[in-house]
């Protein structure tokens, strides 16, 4: 198998305490098999255990990003919110921009710009997550969705070196469907020729998918061209799904 899985990433949403770094730290003893393949895992959790894991995981293999951030560059009076700055000084390498359990409270394109831009401020890898509601693909709106979200979100950003995108069809997430094999790789295909449309000097552009991916159809995934890794929530929180998902990959 060529390397063309460059990343995985684990979405624990609001799962996790102090002792769940357990599970991690199983996962990075069994990255070590796999000295030869180069790939990242990072692994996306909650705000509380940002300092302490990343302290924690400092000379491992695995790196810590966080699950959303404020959209203010500077302090300000937003009660419960946390910015880019704060993420960053926590610990956290990597944030998750744009997910769907997100956008319905609220994030619009316009605000999944300011954010992406402070982070990227704050020297923070972005994992930009779009995709469609299965509202939108009965209409055949994908296309139109992905392009919207990838313009809208990107506006006035200049380079996508450290910005991953994740292409998470809404009725995926967390309820057992993935799209076929041709649908996967056609709007894979899509949401990459946008980006190199806007992109034109983009190298290396890292496109996940999310949704549902655990250890049954991993295989399956695998097959489709121009995928760069995955963004997995519900089978993140097992190290035993989330090294399977790797051994299967790299088998
Ligand atoms: P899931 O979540 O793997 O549980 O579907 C993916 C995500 O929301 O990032």
């Amino acid at each position: 198998m060529t390397n063309k899985f460059n990343y995985f990433i684990g979405n624990w949403k609001m799962f996790g305490d102090l002792s769940s770094i357990r599970l991690i730290k199983k996962i990075s003893i069994n990255l070590n098999r796999f000295k030869k393949n180069k790939f990242k895992v990072v692994f996306c959790i909650p705000y509380t255990l940002i300092n302490s894991y990343s302290k924690q995981l400092k000379q491992s293999n695995i790196s810590i990003g966080a699950q959303n951030v404020h959209y203010l560059y500077e302090y300000g009076s937003y009660t419960g919110s946390i910015n880019s700055k704060m993420i960053k000084n926590a610990g956290a390498e990597y944030v998750i921009i744009g997910h769907s359990e997100n956008r319905i409270n609220g994030d619009t394109d316009t605000i999944i710009n300011k954010k992406i831009k402070s982070s990227l401020k704050n020297n923070i890898k972005i994992i930009l997550c779009i995709g469609e509601t299965n509202k939108q693909k009965i209409n055949k709106q994908t296309n139109r969705i992905l392009k919207k979200q990838i313009v809208l979100s990107l506006k006035g950003i200049r380079s996508i070196k450290n910005i991953i995108f994740a292409y998470e069809p809404v009725w995926a997430i967390g309820t057992g469907k993935v799209p076929n094999k041709y649908e996967l790789s056609k709007n894979i295909l899509y949401i990459k020729s946008q980006i190199q449309n806007k992109f034109k000097k983009a190298q290396n552009i890292n496109i996940l998918y999310g949704g549902s991916v655990n250890p049954r159809n991993i295989v399956e995934l695998n097959s489709i061209d121009h995928l760069n890794g995955y963004l997995i929530g519900g089978a993140s929180k097992s190290s035993k799904k989330f090294i399977d998902i790797m051994n299967k990959t790299y088998k």
